[in-house]
C-alpha cells in the first residue's frame, strides 16, 4: 500500500490573533459549534452540511461524532494510551467524559491525572490539542447524565467489566440478560463507573492552509489565571 500520494491541501478557513476569544474555552465552544453546523459561518457551508444530513438519512449513514475525541493517558512507566471516548460536555471546568474507573484509561487517570485531549473535524480541516489533568466528577453529577443514558447502554456499563478480557461474546450477552432480570425496574449507578472533568493548562487550535503552511494558536494558562496566547509555527 503505498500512501504517499494521500494528500490533502487546506483551503477552508484562515485563523489569526484578532478572530480568537481571549479565553480558549469560549473559542472552543464556538468552533464546536460550526463544527455541529449549528452556527455555520457561510450559505455554502449550511448548504453543505443539510445535504451530508439528507445523505446520512437516505443512506442510513451516521452523522461524523463531532464530539469524539482522542484521549490521552500514561501509565506508571510513562507509556502513552490512546482512545476515542465522547465529549459530554465543556463548563469552566473544562472537559467532561463519562467511562469506568477500573477500566485501562481509568486506572491510569487515577494514578497519574496528567491528560490529553485531540479533536479533528475534517471538514473543517480544524483541529483542536488539550492539555492538562483530570479529576473525578461528584458522584451525583455522574449519575445525573448516566440516568439519562438509554437503558441498553445503562445495563451494559454494569455489563463490561471494561478493558478486562472476556472469554467470548456470549459471555458479554448472557452477563447484560441476566442484568436486565436483576435490574428489572430501576438500574443505578455502577460504583466504578462515573465522570472526569479535565482542566486545561494548554489548548492548542489548529486550521490548516494551503502549502501545509497552517495557522496554529496556543493558550497556555499562566500562575495569575490569565491565558497567554501565542501564534506557532505550524
Ligand atoms: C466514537 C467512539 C466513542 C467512544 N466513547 C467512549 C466513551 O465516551 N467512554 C468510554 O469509556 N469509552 C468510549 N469508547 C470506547 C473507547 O475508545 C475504549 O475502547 C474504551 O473506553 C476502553 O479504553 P481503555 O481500555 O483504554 O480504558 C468510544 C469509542 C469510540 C470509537
Amino acid at each position: 500500500m503505498n500512501l504517499s500520494d494521500f494528500r490533502e491541501d487546506y483551503r477552508q478557513g484562515a485563523l489569526d490573533s484578532a478572530g480568537l476569544d481571549a479565553n480558549p474555552l469560549a473559542q472552543f465552544e464556538s468552533w464546536f459549534r460550526q463544527a455541529t453546523g449549528e452556527t455555520a459561518q457561510s450559505r455554502w457551508r449550511k448548504i453543505g452540511i443539510a445535504l451530508y444530513k439528507l445523505w446520512s438519512a437516505l443512506g442510513n449513514h451516521r452523522p461524523a461524532d463531532i464530539n469524539a475525541m482522542t484521549l490521552a493517558t500514561v501509565d506508571a512507566s510513562g507509556k502513552p494510551s490512546t482512545r476515542t471516548v465522547l465529549l459530554k460536555g465543556v463548563d469552566a471546568r473544562g472537559f467532561l467524559f463519562f467511562t469506568n474507573y477500573d477500566s485501562r484509561k481509568g486506572r491510569e487517570l487515577a494514578a497519574n491525572p496528567n491528560a490529553a485531549l485531540t479533536f479533528f473535524w475534517p471538514d473543517l480541516e480544524r483541529q483542536v490539542c488539550v492539555a492538562g489533568t483530570v479529576a473525578k466528577l461528584p458522584a451525583a453529577e455522574s449519575e445525573t447524565y448516566f440516568r439519562s443514558r438509554p437503558r441498553g447502554s445503562r445495563l451494559a456499563a454494569w455489563a463490561s467489566e471494561q478493558s478486562q478480557p472476556v472469554p467470548d461474546r456470549a459471555a458479554l450477552e448472557a452477563r447484560w440478560r441476566e442484568l436486565e432480570t436483576t435490574f428489572a425496574a430501576d438500574i443505578p449507578l455502577p460504583p466504578n463507573w462515573g465522570g472526569f472533568v479535565l482542566k486545561p493548562e494548554r489548548i492548542e487550535f489548529w486550521q490548516g492552509r494551503p502549502s501545509r503552511l497552517h495557522d496554529r494558536f496556543s493558550y497556555t494558562l499562566e500562575a495569575d489565571g490569565f491565558w497567554k496566547r501565542e501564534r506557532l509555527s505550524p
